[in-house]
């Protein structure tokens, strides 16, 4: 069983089975913005959850915070957006369309055939100029000096100019960090390939604040930490790898980036950064607004600006990154079957519940037995169409778990169990079965496209 997967059949599943949509398509739609549907939004909140779940549930030294997205704008003055969050850009006198001057290799030119800018005899590009990647607006109802403000293009910000609330309630001293989830928004040059890069996204971010001396040994702790969760959740370790940034990628308050890659379809691609920022930040915001960001230890009098290694993730592109190591094709019965072999933990339905047909006193049963499911965790109850049709919807949205509930069932109350991945049936107790489901859903598990491959 070859990988399958293409981006085409991601975007059209998702479409298909309500998970994601292009945004505003009753007016045509608006480029690279998306929204998340029924299935979307459950897997999306999953993927948050296990990333909440390994920040503050699995650790004693992050807490949380959910900062504003409007911030004064001296916060992006001190923090080094206003003046370096740019991208180079050209544009072209001739056929009216903007390229990013250091992609001009990769991108082309409205005209046909196709060729890259400047390749054209009467191409006629400007030089580069910069263009900020955050958004504007204005606060207060007149435009007037003064009231332009900018919409977050990184949580992280939120959080070093919190450093000293947090400081003083949390009682934690460092090393420890604070940990953000929220939505972000740049002004893309080059949005594209679906979810992977848009203007609109949600991050999960987490600033870990250390003594100076640590910072190295930290950076490495969550360089191990952040790969082994995309592992633990069920991506594939062959379609995962770390790479250092050269020296000439580094943003301008980092010390040393490594990314967690993805072998997305579009090859090799950033899931997510993480960043030695050392001082920077709590230096610019400390000099800039004239408040001491440091630590002071009451018991030494020791005091020192911590460093911050930073994890950086994209809830919208883990969420891709998921559905792409996850989707599958098989043939069964001469049929193909497509399913989505998603962590059970991170399946927007872990369990879907189908009288095998609506008659008997099947439909009857088979709601008790989803009223009492549906306690416990994400349920769903069907009735409509084949029982192959709707085995067929469930895989699609990758719910591991099917139970049926049959003739036997009025008889000795056991259903079957069928497992989304093996196709295996097993015939168990209905009293059993919420027991049963937990114990699988806390249960190891590494996809089957493994040992598959
Ligand atoms: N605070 C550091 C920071 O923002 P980044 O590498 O620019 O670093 C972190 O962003 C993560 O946010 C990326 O690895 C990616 O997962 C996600 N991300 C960044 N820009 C994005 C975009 N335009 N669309 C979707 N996700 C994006």
């Amino acid at each position: 069983m070859g990988d399958a997967v293409t981006m085409e059949k991601i975007v059209s599943l998702c479409k298909r089975r309500g998970f994601i949509f292009p945004s505003s398509e009753i007016y045509g739609g608006v480029g690279s913005t998306y929204d998340y549907g029924h299935y979307g939004v459950l897997l999306k909140s999953n993927v948050k959850s296990e990333w909440w779940r390994a920040m503050l549930q699995d650790r004693d030294d992050v807490v949380a915070l959910d900062s504003a997205i409007i911030q004064h704008p001296r916060v992006w003055e001190a923090s080094g957006h206003l003046a370096g969050f740019t991208d180079p850009l050209v544009d072209c006198r001739t056929c009216k369309l903007r390229f990013r001057a250091d992609h001009l290799d990769q991108s082309a030119c409205g005209r046909k055939p196709s060729k890259h800018p400047g390749d054209f005899a009467d191409c006629d590009l400007t030089g580069a100029r910069d263009f900020n990647l955050m958004f504007e607006t204005t606060v207060g109802p007149v435009k007037e000096e003064g009231a332009t403000v900018y919409l977050r293009p990184e949580t992280a910000q939120g959080i070093f100019i919190n450093f000293k609330n947090v400081l003083q309630f949390s009682r934690k001293k460092p090393p420890f960090g604070i940990a953000q989830v929220g939505k972000s928004f740049r002004n893309e040059i080059t949005p594209g390939n679906f979810v992977f890069r848009t203007r609109e996204f949600e991050q999960m971010e987490m600033e870990f604040f250390v003594p100076p001396d640590e910072a190295q040994k930290w950076f490495e702790h969550w360089l191990g930490e952040r790969e082994r969760w995309y592992v633990e959740l069920g991506i594939r370790p062959d379609h995962l790898r770390l790479r250092a940034h050269e020296q000439d990628e580094l943003s301008h308050y980092s010390s040393a980036t490594s990314d967690v890659e993805y072998l997305f379809p579009i090859g090799w691609s950033e899931l997510e950064g993480i960043a030695n920022r050392g001082d920077f930040d709590l230096g610019a915001h400390a000099a800039a607004s004239g408040e001491k960001l440091e630590y002071v230890d009451t018991a030494s009098g020791e005091r020192y600006v911590p460093h911050v290694i930073e994890p950086a993730a994209g809830a919208d592109r883990a969420t891709l990154a998921f559905l792409v190591d996850a989707y599958d094709e098989e043939q069964v019965e001469g049929e193909t079957r497509t399913l989505l072999r998603l962590h059970p933990r991170l399946a927007p339905v872990k369990v879907a519940v189908l009288p095998l047909v609506r008659k008997d006193g099947q439909p009857e049963l088979a709601r008790e037995v989803y009223a009492d499911l549906r306690r416990r965790m994400q349920a769903e109850y069907d009735e409509g169409g084949s029982i192959g049709r709707r085995y067929r919807r469930q895989d699609e949205i990758g719910t591991p778990w099917g139970v049926t509930v049959d003739h036997q069932t009025l008889e000795d109350r056991t259903v079957t169990l069928r497992d989304r991945d093996s196709l295996a049936q097993d015939r168990i107790a209905i009293d059993e079965l919420g027991d049963e489901l937990e114990r699988r859903l806390r249960a190891p598990w590494t996809s089957p496209k493994l040992a598959a491959a």
